[in-house]
């Protein structure tokens, strides 16, 4: 099957896109799929309809549907943790029963959710005025990426996102918080990261240093409530979830509380809405007309077919400023591996690497790389067609214009005739217009896909970060790999553990390689 994208490789990688429109007049409409609240255009690809059904070869290869249904059906597809892949119970709000070791585990599921709202509503008519959410990775970016997107339906307190053990984020937060006023959400599955419980006990600390009582100033989001009540936390405290939800994939859970006070239970809700509604979209759907499907393709196309090893995120939405952050976590720590399920090396490369930034920012920084660097960088744009500022309609308009003038240029690109008459228009003349010219060619021809939504609403983001989240699974599954395991980010963690006693001092650098003793050294001189 790998050697069928090969060869499909070799054959469209020349291929014009603008020709392929030329010859289609139908190619926006063939090769994009609308769904939900969703339009996702892939036209602007060098995928043809040859190229299509080999991916969808590939995907059929991979049994995708079969293992689609394992997921939902709670069979423990993460299998060198051995666990079930259920954050999609999280969001199945008419409770069908979804089936975990012969148990039924929607009545907790739904259980923890009603308790949420207990919590969030009282949180949000307690005087309470900043609440800290204290956590890293998946306990962080997804509430702190959904909380700036939905700024527009936040009217609860102000939320603030803790997660660096750089003692410079919990200091510059609270700072501006007054401790009477302040509640300390501690979200961690396992409740031992050295970051999360470092700034927590510096939370509990500045409580104390303003005199001010810790209890009820603290909740704790996590799968380890033991861990928790020995902190400090009751059991009625904590919300706990499974160990079948994945960190970065448990913003729909307890994970989530923080947002849940931000916007209300009822928006929060209709996040929950739109992951379920994507879930039966993804369940449902020929695998042609199915979105998380074809994403995932299209990213098999540009990284494992045409070799470009990154991807940009380019929303153009200030509002979602970190949801590049957030695909980070979602597809690098979820496909960044390198042996098979079954054991084996890959022979293909792993998941890409993901980047980016809002749009219009980025045209006036990194894009000129996208636009005239000698590698590739496939873009996935994404813009609602509708803002929250209705007053401002104009700034809209350009930014949607701004969007569509983008993929444009990538595939339109300028040629160097078309440079030489816009030289000799401002007057150049022989070689100086030859020389101006090639340096305001664009190879053109360059991929991208465009995300439409009508706006970003709280259900419309909870389609969009489902979609990315099956699109993930579904390249792990192409890829043959465990989607659900981060074993890379073990060894930094247990070197960072065990070189803490050299940096304060307190154990000699001896046995450590030449590098790092000399940085030991350089720290000693001058801390
Ligand atoms: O270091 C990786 C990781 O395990 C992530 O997968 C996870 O989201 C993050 O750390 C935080 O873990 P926890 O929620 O257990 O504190």
């Amino acid at each position: 099957m790998w050697d069928d994208l090969k060869a499909a490789a070799d054959a469209g990688r020349d291929q014009s896109i603008l020709g392929m429109f030329e010859a289609d007049a139908d190619r926006a409409d063939a090769f994009s799929v609308t769904a939900l609240d969703l339009l996702f255009d892939y036209s602007k690809t060098q995928i043809d309809a040859n190229t299509r059904d080999v991916l969808l070869r590939l995907a059929q290869a991979a049994d995708i549907e079969a293992r689609r249904d394992a997921m939902f059906a709670g069979a423990k597809i993460n299998e060198t943790e051995g666990r079930a892949v259920l954050h999609t119970a999280l969001r199945n709000l008419d409770g069908d029963p979804v089936m975990v070791d012969g148990q039924d585990v929607m009545p907790d599921v739904l259980d923890t959710l009603t308790r949420m709202e207990t919590v969030a509503t009282e949180v949000r008519g307690s005087g309470i005025t900043d609440v800290v959410n204290i956590g890293i990775g998946g306990s962080d970016l997804g509430p702190a990426m959904a909380y700036l997107a939905l700024a527009p339906y936040c009217d609860g307190p102000r939320c603030h996102f803790v997660s660096n053990v750089d003692a410079a984020d919990i200091a510059d937060t609270l700072r501006g918080c007054d401790p009477e006023k302040t509640l300390f959400i501690v979200a961690s599955k396992t409740f031992t990261t050295i970051e999360t419980m470092t700034n927590a006990r510096t939370a509990r600390a500045w409580l104390q240093d303003h005199g001010v009582s810790t209890d009820g100033r603290f909740i704790a989001l996590s799968s380890n409530a033991a861990a928790a009540s020995e902190w400090g936390i009751p059991s009625e405290r904590v919300l706990g979830f499974e160990d079948w939800v994945g960190g970065r994939y448990s913003m729909w859970g307890p994970i989530g509380l923080s947002l849940m006070v931000a916007i209300g239970p009822d928006g929060f809700k209709a996040f929950l809405r739109g992951g379920q509604a994507m879930d039966l979209h993804f369940r449902s759907a020929a695998l042609p007309e199915n979105l998380p499907v074809l994403l995932a393709l299209v990213g098999i196309w540009h990284n494992q077919g045409l070799g470009h090893a990154t991807r940009a995120v380019l929303p153009y939405d200030n509002r979602l400023s970190r949801l590049p952050a957030y695909l980070q976590q979602l597809e690098m720590e979820s496909n960044g591996k390198s042996v098979a399920m079954d054991g084996t090396s890959l022979t293909v490369n792993s998941g890409p690497v993901v980047w980016g930034e809002p749009g219009t920012n980025g045209q006036h920084a990194f894009y000129q790389l996208i636009h005239q660097g000698t590698r590739v960088v496939p873009c996935e744009f994404m813009v609602a067609a509708e803002g929250h500022e209705p007053d401002l309609r104009h700034h809209h308009e350009l930014l949607i214009a701004n969007c569509l003038a983008q993929s444009e240029a990538l595939m339109r690109g300028r040629s160097l005739d078309e440079a030489r008459a816009i030289m000799a228009k401002k007057g150049l003349t022989g070689d100086e217009l030859e020389r101006q010219a090639r340096h305001r060619v664009f190879p053109g021809n360059r991929p991208s896909t465009t995300l439409m939504m009508p706006k970003l609403t709280p259900e419309v983001l909870g389609q969009i970060i489902a979609l990315y989240e099956h699109r993930v699974f579904v390249e792990g599954v192409i890829l043959g790999i465990n989607s659900f395991d981060q074993w890379g980010v073990e060894l930094g963690k247990e070197l960072a553990t065990s070189l803490g006693p050299l940096v304060s001092g307190d154990a000699p650098a001896d046995g450590k390689d030449g590098s790092t003793q000399a940085l030991l050294g350089y720290v000693k001189r001058y801390s």
